[in-house]
Parts: structure tokens; sequence; C-alpha cells
């Protein structure tokens, strides 16, 4: 059965898919960081529209990361085996089911109960659901011990913005990471701010391309997430789409700081 709500978003863009009406989906804690006084248009204000896909549409959001694949490097520049790891704004699991068998326990906080869900549908399908412990949780409010984990890492979810991490966010990272263990922000937007925080950089090279499942779906998600592609995409008939056609930075380099002992 199609709902209403889903026919009226039906091939519509990101920025006019939701309303201010539909800020009511958060809790209060999400509204007390997202739209403060209950104010924000997700028309305008395109975070907005993010947090609100996590929590209306999570499934679109998923086909979307499964797609938009992190470059291997990544992956392989992470500790192997680790004691603990911890992964905020986990999401549905785009880095996290990656990190399954890289520790003893792995601890992934994320926010949106949807995306909960999603990630812990995929680690009860993968039958690893007791090696990763799924929370609830943001950056600024870590439901964590001081010097947790070896490797406290945010994959395309930590931000310089305070509703993001910012400040709080960090100091929280760092508070649950433990003497010499490592901090990674994966895809990070603010490399100037991170520096600033003494974090370092890493960028692995080659092509990197959004995989989607087929032509249809490459059109399908790109309408909603990438609409500036979407005539080229049609015009080419890919179902592999090159970053330089997106318009954005691949999810291809990390910043990371090595705590002190
Ligand atoms: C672009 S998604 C990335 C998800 C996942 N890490 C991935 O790479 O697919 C951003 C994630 O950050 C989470 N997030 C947003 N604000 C947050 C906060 N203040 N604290 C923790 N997570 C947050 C969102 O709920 C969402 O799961």
């Amino acid at each position: 059965m199609i709902r209403s709500d889903d026919a009226a978003r039906a091939g519509r863009e990101l920025r006019s898919r939701y309303t201010p009406a539909d800020l009511s989906v958060f809790t209060p804690e999400e509204a007390g960081r997202f739209a403060p006084d209950g104010r924000g248009d997700p028309r305008t204000n395109p975070v907005l529209a993010w947090e609100l896909v996590y929590r209306l549409e999570p499934e679109l959001y998923d086909r979307l990361v499964t797609a938009e694949l992190l470059h291997p490097g990544i992956v392989d520049w992470l500790p192997r085996m680790t004691d603990r790891i911890v992964e905020v704004g986990a999401g549905t699991g785009r880095l996290t089911m990656k990190l399954v068998n890289r520790a003893r326990e792995v601890v992934a906080v994320e926010p949106a109960m949807p995306l909960r869900a999603i990630l812990q549908r995929k680690l009860d399908e993968a039958s690893c659901g007791d090696l990763v412990r799924v929370v609830h949780g943001f950056f600024d409010e870590l439901p964590l011990p001081d010097d947790y984990a070896e490797l406290v890492v945010a994959c395309s979810a930590f931000t310089p913005d305070p509703a993001h991490g910012g400040n709080a966010g960090l100091a929280e990272m760092e508070r649950v990471c433990m003497p010499a263990g490592c901090v990674a922000i994966i895809w990070p937007n603010n490399l100037d701010w991170l520096a600033d925080n003494g974090y370092r950089y890493v960028r692995f090279s080659g092509p990197m391309s959004v995989e989607f499942a087929s032509h249809e779906e490459a059109v399908e998600l790109s309408q909603v997430f990438y609409p500036r592609a979407v005539d080229e995409i049609r015009r080419r008939g890919l179902r592999r789409v090159p970053f330089d056609i997106i318009g954005f930075n691949p999810p291809r380099d990390l910043a990371f700081k090595t705590l002190p002992r």
C-alpha cells in the first residue's frame, strides 16, 4: 500500500521533501539539538532535511549509503584487532558492519531510532548481533565511561556544528578514548578546524563512484539526493556514477588524533 506521505514525496529532491510540520518527529532531546525552540525549515536548511530523512524515510537513506561505498583504504587503515571500538553516529552501519570482528566489543552509538533498528536488523541477519552493542546517544553525551575504547570513530557524521559534534562532541570522543588510543573522523568536512584541534589528515587515491544496483535506482535516488546529476546520469545511462558527476568529494579521507599515553 502506498501511504499518502510517500505519494506526496515521490520524486521530490531532499530540500523540498519535508516541511516544518515534520519536525514533530523529533524527540525532545533531538529537537533541543537540531531545532531549538521548535524552529527550523528543512526546505532552507539541508542539515535539518537529512535529520528528517533518517527518521521519516530511513530505508530510502539506507539504499543511498548502500551504494555510496567507503574507499577500501579507510577500513584497511583502521586497527585490525582491538579490545573495544566505539562508533558514534553509526547510522545503518556503513562502517559498523566492517568493524565487526575487529574488536572484542563494538559499541555503535546512534541517536535516530529508525536507523538503529535497521542496523540491528543487519547485524542479526549477519549473525553478529552479540559482537556489536547498538545504543542511543549523541556526540556531546556519550553513554560510556572514560577511557573505554582504543578506537573512537565517526563516519560521515561529525561536524564542527555543536548539533553534530562541535567542541563538546570532540571532547566527549576523546574522553571515551583510552590513553594512546585513536580518535578518527572519517570523511571530515572541516579540515582546518580539525587540524587546529591537533588532528592529522590521510587521503586515499584512485577513482571512486557511487555503485547503484541499477540505472533505474541511480536515477531514482539521484532525484532525491543528487538532483544536479540526474540529467547526466540519464543521458549516459549510468548505474555506476563517478563522484565528479555528483559534484562532491568522495568518502576517501579521514582525520585522526592519537591521544597521549
Ligand atoms: C550521514 S549519516 C552517516 C551514518 C553512518 N555513519 C554512515 O557512514 O553511513 C550521519 C549520522 O550521524 C548521526 N547524528 C546526527 N547528529 C548526531 C549527534 N549529535 N550525535 C551522534 N550522532 C549524530 C545521524 O543520526 C546519522 O546516523
